[in-house]
């Protein structure tokens, strides 16, 4: 007899986007009344910078002569790549960020995941409600979640994220050792300020918890002032992981990259007190099981640090957002309540029709021909909204809106 991993009956069946993406399949199968414009998953419609096109181009061309082929590159990714991200992302931003705390990976979902494998089973983990669905269904197959009751895993701390506080975390009335936070938050696109994030890190050094910080989404911070890095808090060095993606700066959602940062400050125990820096073991986990990130995608990724590179991340995420703003202002016109899009690609919405998020998803589906994502597929906290992204071209944008404000008179 084969015997399985018990905790993945404790996940829902279907993953949330897959779910989505079958319900799509079917009504493309069906012929939907209208085209299908997809705004649920926060995909990339592309093309690649053109800087980083070039990169990958000349990296392939490496890879196909014997004198600057390339076999297994280092585990944690290559040192050209490294130093950028300290230097760019990090140093110039007055973040003392060693290169050698920088980790590049095949993406931020991978990472999130697999940080899991140096921590222990029996931590409690937190997260907001509503967050990204990876982060809870990762631990339920860790086995930390423990079971669902009445929609809610009971071994979770959920930490309440309401509209009348800007869907800002609440902090946990009991301890918890690892605590999920992301800002912008998908899927609300709200950020967090540096007093918020202080009361995080605060929080974090009194019970020696871990924070792992999603900040996959900095790149759209627009607002003066708003921390782009949990870094910029005093302290967080000792206590918080960050983790970062190139997915939504440079278009990568297919050709995988992304880093983590694991500083060197932050120690862990053994069950016999034994110390260890989580440098060092993730250094060990990714060398055991993780054999780098693909050269071409690093060349790629270094490419966006270039003065071009960086023009065109701008003049992309700056389309994007425009997007997001322009779906707000016509969701508000109508009399939703909106938030994000102002530092984020995501625009979080809830209807004012008293309809459940599943209900909105399906009627703005069939009526618009347009997908999103139900906000109750993020946390109990979710219902009653969907979520939207400004990752379209401008026309499929503007041609959503016409079929919305058509739509709503319908629902
Ligand atoms: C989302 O739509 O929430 C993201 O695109 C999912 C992801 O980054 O994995």
């Amino acid at each position: 007899m084969i015997r399985v991993n018990d905790n993945f009956q404790e996940l829902p069946s279907v993953y949330l986007f897959t779910q989505i993406s079958r319900i799509l399949s079917k009504y493309k199968e069906e012929k939907g009344v209208l085209p299908l414009i997809r705004m649920d998953i926060g995909d990339i419609p592309g093309p690649l910078p053109k800087s980083v096109a070039r990169a990958m181009k000349e990296a392939v061309d490496q890879l196909s002569k014997p004198e600057s082929f390339k076999g297994y590159g280092p585990e944690q990714g290559y040192s050209f790549l490294r130093e950028v991200i300290a230097q760019k992302d990090y140093r110039e931003r007055n973040l003392p960020i060693d290169s050698s705390e920088i980790f590049i990976s095949d993406g931020a979902k991978c990472d999130l995941g697999n940080l899991g494998d140096i921590l222990s089973q029996d931590s409690v983990i937190g997260v907001m409600d509503p967050s990204y669905p990876a982060y809870i269904d990762d631990n339920v197959i860790d086995g930390r979640a423990g079971s669902l009751i009445d929609g809610r895993y009971n071994r979770v701390n959920y930490f309440k994220c309401v509209a009348e506080k800007n869907f800002s975390p609440e902090l946990p009335q009991s301890k918890v050792d690892i605590i999920y936070l992301c800002s912008p938050n998908n899927p609300t696109g709200t950020v967090m300020s540096h007093q918020e994030l202080e009361k995080w890190v605060d929080y974090a050094k009194k019970n020696n918890s871990l924070i792992i910080f999603d900040s996959a989404y900095e790149a759209y911070i627009r607002t003066p002032g708003l921390p782009k890095s949990i870094y910029e808090i005093a302290g967080a060095k000792e206590v918080a992981i960050e983790v970062r993606s190139f997915s939504k700066t440079g278009g990568f959602t297919g050709v995988r990259c992304g880093y983590t940062i694991v500083p060197k400050e932050i120690v862990g125990y053994y069950k016999d007190g034994t110390p260890v820096t989580l440098n060092a073991l993730w250094s060990r986990r990714q060398t055991t099981k993780f054999n780098g990130a693909s050269y071409v995608a690093q060349c790629g990724a270094a490419a966006l640090y270039t003065e071009n590179g960086r023009r065109e991340v701008k003049e992309m995420t700056d389309q994007y957002l425009e997007n997001a703003l322009e779906l707000r202002k016509m969701f508000e016109e109508s009399g939703w309540k909106v938030f994000g899009a102002m530092d984020s690609p995501y625009v979080w919405a809830e209807n004012p029709y008293g309809l459940s998020s599943t209900e909105t998803f399906q009627k703005l589906l069939e009526t618009c021909g347009v997908s999103t994502t139900p906000g109750s597929g993020f946390g109990r906290e979710g219902e009653g909204f969907i979520r939207l992204t400004g990752f379209n071209s401008r026309e499929n944008t503007q041609l959503a809106i016409s079929r919305f404000l058509k739509g709503f008179k319908e629902l």
